[in-house]
């Protein structure tokens, strides 16, 4: 019996190589499957129904798209939100998240078609093979994974060939000049002109950040424990919201990125990230748990959440330690519920200019410098008096620290 195989179908030159490079090396029966994570039309430039089409004249047994928008969103955007994560302190790991949810599904379809692999498109460079592979043995470890890319030893134009040779219609590919990964929550461009990191990226890199608006625009984003569930106090689910800030938000340029940052496989590279959506939502989280965590639940969060980033980044969204750090953000998000105020000012800015919550810790009474103040003065000189004892008594036995002025 033919080995089967479930591969990861983009619809892009190298998966549609990758299909029939399955069939005729290992004689296998490969299943695609395409997963819809929110990726434009515009970038693909075609619908689904193409993709699809392309993958079964590629030679695929069958071929299926998966919506997984609300998924994305719901099960991966969320926690994003929830736990601030930003990779090195910026990126808001676009592909990292889009990758459990594609191996998910490529899981469920491997068993549903009694197949014994799985397979991706992926080079040997970068994270998303690792993520595909790791995640794929968290959730299967029975299951083989195949990485036809990094064993073919095809260069670009040899896969346009292959394509060619075999009938396989490839689209505007031959034309790319940039390599494009894209989904809900934002976009990840590498190659091409950004491989210099001197160099500035040119202006068509950048389609979902152009400017359009002409004046600053305001949005009040409400969330609940954590979640975002509204603009200007209008009820939207996770993907709609997603996509409607993204929108409001790159109008106004808002959400580039720029940055040389460092892949699992240990190699620096120079990515130009679009990610309105993204970098709005965690902006307003952030500034709505400076409202209201309690002081060393926030420090404490704020210690975790760059290893949570570094887990999903490094292809450990299913691991034991990100679960348990998951229950840790789940339950520090309880009382995270109010409103921010967001004004996002073309070309490219974005400030913070309120925010209000019913469990707020803000207190005005204490905080206000005015008649109502309820703050008990005569507490502050015992505990300062005792909070500095320590060091007192180390200045008045030891000499305490060299801090001479120095002279005017
Ligand atoms: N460097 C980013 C990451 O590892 C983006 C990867 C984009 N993937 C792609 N196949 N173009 O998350």
């Amino acid at each position: 019996m033919a080995k089967r195989i479930v591969l990861a179908y983009s619809g892009g030159l190298d998966t549609s190589v990758a299909v029939r490079w399955l069939i005729q090396e290992l004689g296998a029966e490969v299943i695609a499957v395409a997963v819809d994570v929110g990726q434009s039309a515009e970038s693909s430039g075609e619908d689904w129904e193409a993709i699809r089409q392309r993958a079964l004249v590629a030679g695929a047994i069958e071929a299926t798209v998966i919506d997984a928008r609300a998924e994305m969103a719901e099960d991966f955007c969320l926690p994003a939100i929830a736990a601030n994560a930003r990779y090195e302190g910026k990126y808001p790991l676009v592909s990292a998240l889009s990758r459990p949810v594609i191996v998910r599904h490529l899981v469920a379809e491997a068993r549903r078609h009694g197949a014994t692999a799985v397979a991706h498109g992926c080079t040997g460079k970068g994270n998303d093979q690792v993520r595909f592979e790791v995640g794929t043995r968290s959730l299967a470890p029975d299951l083989e994974v195949i990485a036809p890319a990094r064993v073919w030893g095809l260069s670009r134009e040899e896969c346009v060939d292959y394509a060619l040779k075999w009938g396989i219609p490839i689209g505007q590919s031959k034309a790319k000049l940039y390599s494009i990964d894209e989904n809900l929550w934002g976009k990840a461009i590498e190659c091409g002109a950004i491989e210099d990191p001197w160099a500035d990226p040119p202006a068509d890199v950048y389609t979902l950040t152009k400017v359009t608006a002409t004046g600053p625009i305001e949005v009040v984003v409400g969330f609940e424990a954590g979640v975002p569930v509204g603009l200007d106090g209008i009820s939207l689910d996770p993907a709609e919201l997603i996509e409607k800030i993204g929108r409001i938000a790159g109008s106004t340029g808002f959400g580039r990125l720029d940055m040389v940052e460092n892949r699992r496989v240990g190699i620096k590279s120079r990515e130009i990230y679009e990610c309105p959506a993204a970098l709005a939502l965690l902006a307003a989280h952030a500034d709505l748990e400076d409202f209201t965590l309690e002081r060393d639940l926030h420090h404490e969060k704020a210690r975790l959440e760059p290893r949570w980033s570094e887990l999903v980044y490094d292809g450990m969204w299913f691991s034991p330690l990100k679960a348990s750090l998951d229950a840790f953000v789940r339950e520090s998000q309880r009382h995270v519920t109010g409103e921010v105020r967001l004004r996002f000012e073309p070309p490219g800015t974005l400030a913070i200019h309120g925010r209000r919550s019913p469990v707020g810790l803000y207190d005005h009474d204490l905080a206000t410098y005015d008649s109502s103040d309820s703050f008990r003065h005569e507490d502050a000189e015992g505990f300062v008096r005792l909070w500095g004892l320590g060091v007192a008594t180390w200045a008045a036995r030891q000499g305490g620290a060299s801090g001479e002025a120095r002279p005017a």
